[in-house]
Parts: C-alpha cells; structure tokens; sequence
C-alpha cells in the first residue's frame, strides 16, 4: 500500500476524529509519520486520534520537540517509573525502549559512539542490545527490551504511543493498546476485531 497523499491524511484524520472522539473533550490530535520501521507503517501513516484518559492506556508523551540523528532522549513511559528512551538512528529511523535490563534492571544507556548493533549497554553486567532491534547482542540479558513505540508529528516533534513486550511486534503492542480500542484506527492497522 502506497502512502496517502497529504489530502488523504487530513481526511483520514477527520474521519477518525468523527467517528470516535467527537464527544472527547480531553483528547490529543496527532498527525503522523510512523517510523521506526514500524511494522504497520505502511498502514497506519496518518495515525490519528488518540484519547488520554479511561480505557487503561497511557497517554501519548510528547518527548522531545526535534530529535536530530544519532542522539537520544530519555523519559518515563507509559508509567512515571518506567524508564524509557527513544533514539534517532543515523539513517533517521525512530527507534524507542524500556531502558530497564531485562537481566537486572540496571538502566540501559545510549551509546552515540558505537554502531547500532552495541548501541545500547548496560553497565552493570556489560549487556548489549542492538539499538535498531532491542535484541540482545551480547552479555546476560535474557531477553530483548520492550519497546516503546514512537511517531514523529507534522511538526517534527516525538511522541511515545504504546509499548510492545518483549519480544512482542509494534503491531500486536499497538494492538493490544489504544489502537486497538479505536475501531477507525485498527481497521487501518489490521488490528482484526477491535476490543
Ligand atoms: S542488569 Fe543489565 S546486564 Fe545485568
């Protein structure tokens, strides 16, 4: 599926906010470009509509206004405890994690000098995580780090959305979260049934 064309975006977001938010007073607007080769980006370029309260999810997080290449952010999502970063690649892919280690839980670091493959480490007992993928490289960590799902708005600004377990696909964490509870939104991510 080729991208929508500008005009295709406004009118999916329009069709979105009608069909589900209208009666929302507390809701977040976002246009975006889904990156961080996320698995439904192809589907879900004009992702729309997300509300902030009530149905168990996290609201989206504006994380930073601009995210140049190579350089990362930290913030706490989708809880205020929940260490996370998002990270731009060198090739402007957005990438973003839980920067709990999945041996420790020691806190997980950037490290801009080193290629993606060991960009992500962990001090306490040198574990190693690809900072494309959150796989494990090398070291005790058992599993990959969870990720936290990111979008960049119109504007360039960087949002955390959702999260995906460990091991789990983008898709099936969006799914799972406020995606999958919007019916316009999961109908475009190929969500099947909507919760
Ligand atoms: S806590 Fe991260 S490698 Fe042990």
């Amino acid at each position: 599926m080729s991208e929508p064309t500008p005009e295709e975006q406004t009118a999916l977001v329009d069709r979105i906010s009608a069909d589900s938010l209208t009666t929302r007073r507390d809701y977040l607007r976002i246009v975006a470009t889904v990156s961080g080769g996320l698995a439904v980006g192809s589907t879900l370029v004009a992702a729309g509509v997300l509300h902030r309260h009530g149905d168990g999810t996290a609201a989206p997080l504006k994380v930073a206004d601009r995210l140049p290449e190579g350089r990362a952010v930290t913030f706490d999502y989708p809880g205020e405890d929940d260490r996370a970063m998002a990270i731009r690649l060198t090739d402007g892919t957005l990438v973003g994690y839980s920067t709990v280690c999945t041996h420790l839980a020691c806190g997980v670091l950037w490290r801009e000098d080193h290629a993606e493959e060991d960009g992500l480490f962990c001090p306490c007992h040198e574990g190693v995580f690809n900072a494309r993928t959150g796989e494990v490289t090398s070291g005790p960590p058992p599993r990959p780090l969870p990720k936290v799902i990111m979008i960049e708005d119109e504007l360039g600004a960087v949002w955390a959305i959702g999260t995906a377990r460990s091991g789990e696909s983008e898709q099936a964490g969006l799914c799972r979260g406020p995606v999958g509870r919007n019916p316009a939104l999961a109908r475009r991510a190929g969500c099947g049934s909507p919760r």
